[in-house]
């Protein structure tokens, strides 16, 4: 087939976008250049309008079915088991049917770094990118078992050049790039208070990344599932790209999970006070889910047991393991899709630029925990936050590079 020439495109798009009524999108066609012109064409094209068809759900009330509590398995219960459980687990690892994917999609606004996460120097006396300490821990791994894991990284379209070239640079920190996959995760358009796509310059719609539970269908979308197969990879050990402690592909937690034939596991910590602002497992309408911290009341936060522990009491830390045949039967439509208000940087109708100051719009996002209830029974497994939690989400305070670097340091783990 010929390929359309742009004044053909032009047309065909204008009635579409007349159709869904998003016209706006080609306001300031004519006075592009032809190159220009063609950028835009492309980039219209390629937006997920699917995503707009769910904007009403935006307004429907509640959205939340009912919240009961989920027991996690606790310190004593896994150190009772630890020995079966790891030579379980490091048994799969063995056999390769264990993966890890980091998930570094996201923008990391509030850390306020210009550039992928994964690429921020933690360092004091020395660089310590938290990339290089994700690698250093799974070498930890690859060096006791005696084989290469893979690994898979999500990047996004806004990070995906920076955060290769970056791990190139830097010989991916001495993992073997033959074991290294990226994919990116798909963009989901950004809409005004209307739900109209905002135009973040004259030739480019706004868009921002679809939030992490988009991540497995990426990963398929990439042809990686083809890598599954073929390496009989059953099960991904999946986590957040800033957790500069992270323990990547525990054999302890993957043999609990595999021991009791879960669909997937979930690491969690003992909140340090009812008040912590993290998400919490628990069963949603009996099914396996993470209720955020401000979702929760009061009296839920405080609620006791008969033996006087608070059931709402463990948080997750984003690191999850998945049995790949669940995972495949989930779709991206089944799962809730959640309005974040933010804002939204775009070109007024005058086609000036504007930064607004307060929320101007929405973006789409999907959450990974949103997953869990779908492929069935899922572990919360309980680990030492100390020594594996130190999220680096803000520059100071609370989960931020200082507290992170504290962490790192009480672990002796040079910085
Ligand atoms: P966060 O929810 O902390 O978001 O992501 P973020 O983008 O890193 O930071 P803020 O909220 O803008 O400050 C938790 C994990 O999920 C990944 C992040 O990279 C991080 O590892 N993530 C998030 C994606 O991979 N894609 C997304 O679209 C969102």
């Amino acid at each position: 087939m010929s390929k359309k020439t742009s004044k053909e495109e032009y047309n065909v798009l204008k009635s579409r976008l007349a159709s869904i009524g998003q016209p706006q999108l080609l306001r300031f066609y004519d006075e592009l250049d032809a190159e220009e012109q063609a950028l835009l064409l492309d980039r219209i094209s390629g937006l997920d309008f699917s995503y707009l068809e769910r904007f009403s759900e935006k307004n429907v009330p509640g959205g939340r079915g009912t919240i009961t509590p989920l027991s996690a398995m606790e310190l004593p219960e896994i150190a009772l088991h630890a020995e079966a459980f790891t030579s379980a687990g490091e048994e799969a690892l063995r056999s390769g049917r264990v993966a890890a994917v980091c998930l570094a999609g996201g923008m990391g606004t509030r850390l306020g770094f210009d550039g992928p996460k994964g690429c921020f120097n933690i360092g004091v006396t020395h660089p310590v990118y938290i990339f290089q300490r994700l690698i250093e821990n799974l070498l930890l791994r690859v060096r006791e078992l005696g084989r290469w894991i893979h690994f898979f990284i999500m990047t996004s379209e806004v990070n995906d050049e920076k955060t290769r070239s970056f791990l190139g640079e830097h010989a991916y920190f001495g993992y073997d790039p033959a074991y290294i996959h990226f994919f990116r995760q798909e963009m989901a358009p950004a809409v005004d208070e209307a739900g109209k796509v905002l135009l973040e310059s004259k030739t480019a719609p706004a868009v921002s990344p679809n939030g992490n539970g988009g991540w497995f269908r990426s990963l398929v979308r990439a042809g990686l599932n083809e890598l599954l197969i073929r390496e009989g990879i059953d099960y991904l050990n999946v986590f957040s790209v800033d957790n500069v402690l992270q323990d990547i592909c525990d054999p302890c937690f993957i043999g609990a999970v595999l021991s009791g034939n879960y669909a997937s596991g979930s690491k969690v910590v003992r909140k340090n006070s009812p008040d912590e602002k993290i998400g919490v497992m628990c069963l949603e309408d009996g099914l396996a889910s993470v209720v955020e911290y401000s979702e929760l009341s009061e009296e839920m936060r405080l609620l006791e047991d008969s033996k006087g522990d608070r059931v709402y009491n463990f948080g997750v830390i984003l690191n999850y393991l998945f049995r790949v045949p669940e995972l495949l039967t989930v779709t991206e439509e089944q799962l809730p899709l959640h309005f974040a208000h933010k804002k939204i940087p775009y070109v007024d109708e005058q086609g000036i630029s504007v930064k607004p100051e307060e929320p101007n719009g929405w973006k789409f996002e999907y959450f990974i925990f949103d997953i869990l209830g779908r492929l069935g029974p899922c572990l919360p497994y309980e680990v030492v936050r100390e020594r594996c939690f130190a999220p680096v989400k803000n520059r100071s305070g609370v989960d931020s590079v200082e507290s992170a670097r504290a962490l790192c340091l009480q672990n002796g783990i040079e910085l």
